[in-house]
């Protein structure tokens, strides 16, 4: 039976944008409170909490038989299980560390999967009003307008975001290191806002041609695969193999041939639950 994803889309936006005054509200506040998760630079604010609390309370409202996956959830012990129910997958703050130093690129990301598909993607930045949205099947759009990847497909041509993640793993940040200056001086540039929501959105934008990352969670790219897909994009392992959701790696690209061409560069890396 066809999927109408509309109700949940409306729903879903409507509690984004509530939620999203609270961010905009609350970061420019100097000293946040702010408390300490797997590591020294997992951070956790009282506002992230809020917004998950105020997602989660709405939409279990609206829609009690929907399950839910909240990366504040998960850290406070709830499962984190993803099964053909509709399932809500949200990151209240992804850019943590930026929104505690005030730093403008923070957003919600929230997607609805059902049978392990995503329908319904929403990246909000409400500090600089970028709404990113997605249904399946009807393209992707930045504040209404729709969005497309670049479709560029030569590496040495590409802007290649990447990040070093909140774990501070020496090996990981070895291999992240690797893979940077290995990129440095064969693609045009490499940058990271912080926030993996909306690295994935840039691609989907056609402002980056890529993006990679090891030690990601399923909260920070489940709205991203569907934006980028929906734009014309890909999004697989950083193996070149199928995206496993929960594997914490993750490969977005414009295109087929510059994700090849970037996964088999690529030093890799498998994090381990405490990266
Ligand atoms: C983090 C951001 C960051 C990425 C990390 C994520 P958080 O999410 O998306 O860009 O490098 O891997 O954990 O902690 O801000 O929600
Ligand atoms: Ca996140």
């Amino acid at each position: 039976m066809a999927i109408n994803a509309d109700i949940f889309y409306k729903a879903a936006l409507k509690y984004t944008q509530e939620a999203g005054q609270l961010i905009r509200e609350k970061i420019s506040v100097v000293n946040k409170t702010v408390e300490i998760k797997s590591c020294e630079i997992d951070l956790v604010t009282e506002t992230d909490q809020q917004v998950e609390k105020l997602l989660i309370g709405n939409l279990s409202k609206e829609f009690p038989d929907h399950l839910f996956i909240g990366e504040e959830s998960v850290a406070n012990g709830t499962k984190c299980n993803l099964t053909d129910d509709p399932t809500w997958i949200i990151d209240p703050i992804d850019g943590t560390m930026n929104f505690v130093h005030r730093f403008p690129h923070s957003c919600i990301s929230i997607a609805l999967f059902i049978n392990k598909k995503p329908e319904v993607a929403i990246i909000y930045n409400p500090i600089i009003e970028q709404l990113f949205t997605a249904k399946r099947g009807h393209g992707a759009y930045l504040n209404g307008k729709k969005i497309r990847v670049s479709g560029e497909n030569d590496l040495s041509k590409a802007l290649i975001v990447m990040e070093y993640g909140t774990s501070r793993d020496v090996e990981k940040l070895k291999v992240v290191a690797a893979n940077q200056d290995m990129l440095m001086s064969q693609v045009h540039g490499i940058r990271a806002l912080g926030s993996a929501a909306l690295d994935i959105a840039m691609v989907a934008m056609g402002a980056a041609d890529a993006y990679f990352e090891f030690g990601i969670h399923i909260w920070d790219i489940a709205a991203g695969e569907l934006m980028v897909t929906e734009a014309g994009g890909v999004i697989m392992d950083p193996s070149g193999g199928p995206i496993d959701r929960l594997s914490r790696r993750i490969l977005v690209a414009s295109s087929n041939s510059l994700a090849k061409q970037l996964s088999e560069k690529l030093i890799q890396y498998y994090p381990t639950p405490t990266d």
